[in-house]
């Protein structure tokens, strides 16, 4: 039943598209034949004309042309259409509202920067009268902020705007005080490096995140763990007291480096977790612990 109606309504849809074709074949035809023949006529009739005549073909630049669309750009400039729709951000606007002129590139004349758009146009001097060569940074309109390429230019002046960063690298000198921000931030705006692009881990599999979990970038010195910290992440520069402790029969072997040494070079006091275990004698006799228990790393013990 649903079958049978379709098929009707195609049928009817299709004679109504092939009498529309043949109207529109014999319109066609017919402005030509009128402007070859009846041309000298036309403009002085024209001016009297215009309203008795309403129904008579339009010649053919009298077409109403509507500006291309987005859309009708993007078919040809496929690439480019697709570039902004992926980094465009908020450049995701309409390609004319940028490209006023456009398909006016003349060779000879030499005239791009003429017809190209201009970034202060919409935006004026943003970031002030230092930076005005906007393409010097921003080198593609249509992906404005995620290709950033790293000129010369752009590597001089990072400070200006993140002078938090270059302050603390000034304030804590330390031998990444004298990398230049674009080195370590090479490629493009906003790329951060892995520490393994420049240095080798303490110990194997060691991940980015832990390096940067001890070192702050900007002051690498700085060095802060958390009390959570493995073991071997010391072994690796500590391999004798790590194999102690790793080994030893006493209970400081369950004990973690960095509960005992939160803090890098911190030796801690044995009473900050003991107390007073023996009487005042003993201790005022034995001011240090270790005289009797000998070797923090590896206690010995009872059953040794
Ligand atoms: C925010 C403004 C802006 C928008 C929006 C924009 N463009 Fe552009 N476009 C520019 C500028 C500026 C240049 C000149 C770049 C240069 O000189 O290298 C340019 C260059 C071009 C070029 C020539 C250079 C090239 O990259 O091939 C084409 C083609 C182009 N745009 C097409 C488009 C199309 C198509 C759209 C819309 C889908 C669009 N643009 C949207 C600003 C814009
Ligand atoms: C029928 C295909 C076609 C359409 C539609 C089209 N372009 Fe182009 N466009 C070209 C070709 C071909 C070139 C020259 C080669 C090139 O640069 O890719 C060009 C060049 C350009 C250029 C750089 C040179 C110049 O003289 O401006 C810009 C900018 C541009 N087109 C923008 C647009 C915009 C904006 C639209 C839509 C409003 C559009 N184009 C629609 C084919 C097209
Ligand atoms: C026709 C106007 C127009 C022109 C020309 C134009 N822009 Fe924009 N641009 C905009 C608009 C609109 C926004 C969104 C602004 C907002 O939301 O504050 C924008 C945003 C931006 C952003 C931020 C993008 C984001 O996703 O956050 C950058 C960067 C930018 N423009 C750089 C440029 C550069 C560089 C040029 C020259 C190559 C340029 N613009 C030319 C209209 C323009
Ligand atoms: C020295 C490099 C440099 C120059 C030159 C430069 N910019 Fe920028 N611009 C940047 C950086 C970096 C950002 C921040 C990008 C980000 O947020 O990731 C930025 C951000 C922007 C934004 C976005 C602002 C916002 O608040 O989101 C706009 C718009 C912009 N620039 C336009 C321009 C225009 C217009 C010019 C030329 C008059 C220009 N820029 C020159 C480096 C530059
Ligand atoms: C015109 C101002 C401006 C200049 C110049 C500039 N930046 Fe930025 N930068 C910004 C802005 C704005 C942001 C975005 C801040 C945010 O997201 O909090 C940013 C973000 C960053 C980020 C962080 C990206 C992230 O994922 O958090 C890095 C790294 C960076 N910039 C490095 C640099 C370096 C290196 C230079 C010099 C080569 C530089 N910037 C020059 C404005 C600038
Ligand atoms: C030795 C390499 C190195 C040098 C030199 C360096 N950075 Fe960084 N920077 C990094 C790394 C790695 C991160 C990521 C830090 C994180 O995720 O905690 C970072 C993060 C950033 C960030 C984003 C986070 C933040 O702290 O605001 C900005 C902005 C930044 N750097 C700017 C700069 C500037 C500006 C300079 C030069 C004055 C510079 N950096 C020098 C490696 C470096
Ligand atoms: C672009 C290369 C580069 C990157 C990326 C880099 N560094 Fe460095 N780092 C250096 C250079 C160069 C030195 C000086 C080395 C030397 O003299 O042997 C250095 C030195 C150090 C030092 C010793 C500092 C001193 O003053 O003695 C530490 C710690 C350090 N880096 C940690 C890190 C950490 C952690 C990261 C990741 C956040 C990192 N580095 C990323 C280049 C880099
Ligand atoms: C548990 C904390 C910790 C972690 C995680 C850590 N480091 Fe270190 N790092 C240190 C300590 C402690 C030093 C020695 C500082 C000193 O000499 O006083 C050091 C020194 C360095 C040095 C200076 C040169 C050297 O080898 O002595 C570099 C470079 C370095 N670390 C890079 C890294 C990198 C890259 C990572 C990640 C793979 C990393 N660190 C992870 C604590 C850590
Ligand atoms: C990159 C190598 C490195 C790593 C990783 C490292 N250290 Fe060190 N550590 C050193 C260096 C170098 C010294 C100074 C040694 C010296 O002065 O003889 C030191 C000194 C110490 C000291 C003080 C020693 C003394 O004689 O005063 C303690 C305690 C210490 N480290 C504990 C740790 C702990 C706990 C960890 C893990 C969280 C750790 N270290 C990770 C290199 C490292
Ligand atoms: C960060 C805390 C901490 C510090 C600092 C510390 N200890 Fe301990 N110690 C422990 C813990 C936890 C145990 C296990 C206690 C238990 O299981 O009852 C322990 C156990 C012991 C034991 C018993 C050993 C065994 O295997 O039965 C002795 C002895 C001891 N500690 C001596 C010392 C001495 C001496 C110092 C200083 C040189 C010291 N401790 C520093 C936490 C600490
Ligand atoms: C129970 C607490 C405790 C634990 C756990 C502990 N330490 Fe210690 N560590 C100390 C104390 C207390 C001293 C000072 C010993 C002294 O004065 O002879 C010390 C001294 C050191 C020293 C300097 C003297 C030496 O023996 O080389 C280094 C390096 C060190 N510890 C590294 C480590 C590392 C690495 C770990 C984990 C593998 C670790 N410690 C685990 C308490 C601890
Ligand atoms: C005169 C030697 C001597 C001195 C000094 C000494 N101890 Fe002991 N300590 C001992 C002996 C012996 C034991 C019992 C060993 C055993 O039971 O295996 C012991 C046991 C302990 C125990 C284990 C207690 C338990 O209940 O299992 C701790 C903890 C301890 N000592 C901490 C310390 C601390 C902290 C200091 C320094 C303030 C210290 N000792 C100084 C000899 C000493």
């Amino acid at each position: 039943m649903q079958r049978k109606t379709k098929a009707v309504l195609l049928l009817t849809v299709g004679i109504v598209v092939l009498f529309a074709l043949i109207a529109c074949a014999t319109q066609q035809i017919a402005p030509i034949s009128q402007q070859t023949v009846a041309a000298p006529v036309q403009k002085a009739e024209a001016a009297t004309a215009v309203k008795a005549e309403p129904a008579r073909p339009k010649s053919l630049y009298d077409a109403d042309i509507k500006p291309l669309t987005a859309e009708e750009c993007a078919r040809c400039h496929f690439s480019t259409f697709t570039q902004i729709k992926n980094e465009g951000g908020k450049h995701k606007i309409d390609c004319v509202q940028c490209h006023t002129i456009y398909h006016a590139y003349n060779p000879k004349k030499q005239n791009w920067d003429q017809i190209m758009p201009r970034c202060q146009t919409c935006h004026g001097n943003i970031h002030g009268e230092k930076f005005t060569a906007c393409a010097e940074c921003h080198s593609n309109p249509h992906a404005p902020k995620t290709q950033m390429a790293m000129t010369a230019e752009f590597a001089k002046v990072c400070g200006d705007c993140h002078a938090k960063v270059s302050k603390e690298l000034q304030a804590n000198p330390s031998k990444h005080t004298k990398v230049q921000c674009a080195q370590c931030h090479a490629q493009k705006h906003g790329y951060i490096p892995a520490c393994m692009q420049c240095h080798k881990p303490h110990t194997q599999g060691q991940k980015n995140e832990e390096c940067l979990a001890c070192h702050p970038a900007h002051n690498p010195l700085k060095i802060e763990y958390p009390e959570t910290t493995k073991n071997p992440v010391c072994g690796g520069c500590h391999a004798e007291v790590y194999n102690k402790i790793a080994t030893t029969a006493s209970k400081h072997g369950q004990v973690a480096c960095a509960k005992c040494h939160p803090k890098h070079r911190y030796i801690p006091k044995c009473e900050d977790c003991h107390g007073k275990p023996h009487g005042e004698v003993v201790l005022k006799k034995f001011p240090n612990c270790l005289q009797c228990h000998t070797d923090v790393h590896d206690l010995p013990t009872r059953s040794k």
